[in-house]
């Protein structure tokens, strides 16, 4: 029997290895990690993360061919194939800081495998990783390990988003395997590609050398953010214009060269990718003195934080250029809806933002914790993707007075000046607005930062309404669009 072990028991390493296990019964998969509070909640009723479809597949097939263990050595000696999706945080200090990648942990994965393998492993990178780092991590395996242990490392980038991790697993656009162009390194490609060939048409299975499949997941990454920087520029210029960016977006997408997916305006990407992945792309550019690409590559990251300013700022100029003492519902805290995710989630810089005007927060989410929402917003710049007991609690934790978590939308509204929408849950499409309304100070606000509610709808309630790139309300037409610098 193949046995794979996956070091890295998140959102990446959990359901990739619930998918192979459940697509290929005859496999023994074994995801580890450092976190034994994470293994445990893998192995309970209640999985460690929020993701449509994910406890159907881990129950089908857990304790048969599926093992989630914090016994991290014995099981990466035991596998003839390892997976990593440990974290890769962008550095904050040192060379590179605040843009190159952090090695640190797949470093001692790394070390590890070499430390425990007594036989032949492939070595497969899952988690994102800067240009090359293939080439370390052989360096590292090759010189450290035992005599007669020969190791291939493959480049095996996932694709799946979030949300819809299921369906993405179960038919993916692509599975890319990227390998050594020599005779060992392609009979490890071929071996990997015989798990995948077990549920995906072989002519969706990809392979290429290993600095293609590394660059081709960055750059994926890099040009589906910069669509969202593109609608998002355009957004400034309809709310400027009179002219709607939904009827834009539609117009663009039905050209069929351009599409229709991936140009929904927002109030910004988040998400554990996106950005962090362009910061990398700009610092490997820069590394080969490609001044101009980076810079190019660096603007789809100034445009996001602009688009987020320019919201913060659209709510503060509405509202009588103050929202100090005001309270303001923010619905929404995940990055995206159907995750419980809050990594580089919006919802951080717009609350940030509100919070440094001394606004005061009642904040929903309907998969978000308090815990997770406090941490969030007293976790510095770039150090939420490492470990959770590695990252200092921050002093500035923001008061109760200041920010409150409900689980009640109606009640989290009653008093409130202003509501910000942050994520587009279903769910908000179909609250009792008018309701809402009634228990609200006036003039009540609505600021959609995802385009989820009607506007018309709102306006006819008695609502100002704001929605990303539609045409202003009247309220709005005067005031300034762009933070005065
Ligand atoms: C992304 C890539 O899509 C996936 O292929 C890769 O493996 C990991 O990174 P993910 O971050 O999970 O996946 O979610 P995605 O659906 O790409 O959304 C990222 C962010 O962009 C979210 O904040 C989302 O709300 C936002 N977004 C997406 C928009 O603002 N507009 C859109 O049209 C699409
Ligand atoms: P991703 O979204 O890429 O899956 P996550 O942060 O959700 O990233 O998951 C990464 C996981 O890797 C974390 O659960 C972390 O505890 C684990 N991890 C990091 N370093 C190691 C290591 N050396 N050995 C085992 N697990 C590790």
């Amino acid at each position: 029997m193949v046995k794979i072990c996956c070091i890295g028991a998140g959102y990446v390493g959990g359901p990739t290895m619930a998918m192979i296990a459940y697509k290929c019964p005859d496999i023994q998969v074994v995801v580890v990690d450092i976190s034994v509070p994470r293994i445990n909640a893998w192995n309970s009723d209640r999985l460690p993360i929020f993701e449509p479809g994910l406890d159907e597949v881990v129950k089908s097939c857990r304790n048969t061919n599926l093992f989630f263990s914090s016994d991290v050595e014995s099981h990466i000696a035991d596998s003839d194939i390892i997976f990593v999706s440990v974290n890769t945080p962008t550095k904050t200090r040192g060379l590179g800081a605040g843009k190159a990648a952090d090695l640190t942990y797949w470093e001692s994965a790394a070390r590890m495998i070499a430390d425990v393998a007594k036989s032949d492993k492939i070595v497969v990178e899952k988690s994102t990783v800067p240009v090359k780092t293939a080439e370390a991590i052989e360096k590292i395996l090759n010189h450290s390990s035992r005599d007669g242990v020969n190791f291939q490392i493959l480049s095996n980038p996932e694709f799946l988003a979030e949300g819809t991790a299921i369906d993405d697993l179960t038919n993916p656009d692509r599975v890319l395997i990227g390998g050594r162009q020599t005779p060992e390194g392609q009979k490890a490609v071929a071996a990997l590609k015989g798990v995948y060939a077990k549920w995906v048409p072989e002519d969706r299975i990809i392979t290429t050398n290993l600095w293609s499949a590394e660059l081709s997941k960055l750059a994926a990454n890099a040009i589906l953010a910069q669509r969202i920087s593109s609608i998002n520029a355009m957004s400034a210029l309809c709310e400027a214009t009179g002219a709607n960016v939904s009827e834009v977006a539609y117009a663009v997408g039905k050209d069929t060269r351009i599409g229709p997916k991936f140009l929904n305006a927002s109030v910004g990407f988040g998400g554990s990718c996106f950005q962090k992945d362009i910061l990398n792309l700009v610092y490997i550019c820069e590394c080969n003195g490609l001044t101009e690409v980076a810079n190019y590559w660096r603007q789809v990251v100034q445009i996001n934080d602009y688009q987020k300013l320019r919201f913060v700022n659209r709510v503060v100029s509405s509202m009588f250029n103050t929202v100090s003492g005001k309270k303001i519902l923010v619905l929404g805290f995940a990055f995206k809806k159907d995750t419980g995710d809050t990594r580089e989630t919006p919802a951080i810089d717009i609350c940030l933002g509100l919070l440094g005007d001394k606004a005061k927060l009642s904040i929903y989410d309907p998969q978000v914790s308090e815990d997770q929402i406090r941490r969030d917003l007293t976790t510095s710049k770039f150090d939420w993707d490492h470990p959770q007991h590695l990252v200092p609690s921050s002093p500035t934790a923001k008061s109760k007075e200041m920010v409150t978590v409900t689980w009640d939308a109606y009640e989290a509204a009653k008093g409130a000046h202003g509501i910000c929408i942050m994520t587009e849950w279903d769910e908000f499409k179909f609250l009792d607005y008018q309701r809402i309304y009634d228990g609200m100070e006036k003039p009540a606000f609505v600021f959609d930062g995802r385009n989820v509610v009607n506007p018309d709808e709102l306006r006819k309630i008695g609502f100002i309404v704001y929605s990303i790139g539609k045409p202003l309300d009247a309220w709005m037409k005067d005031l300034p669009a762009a933070p005065l610098t």
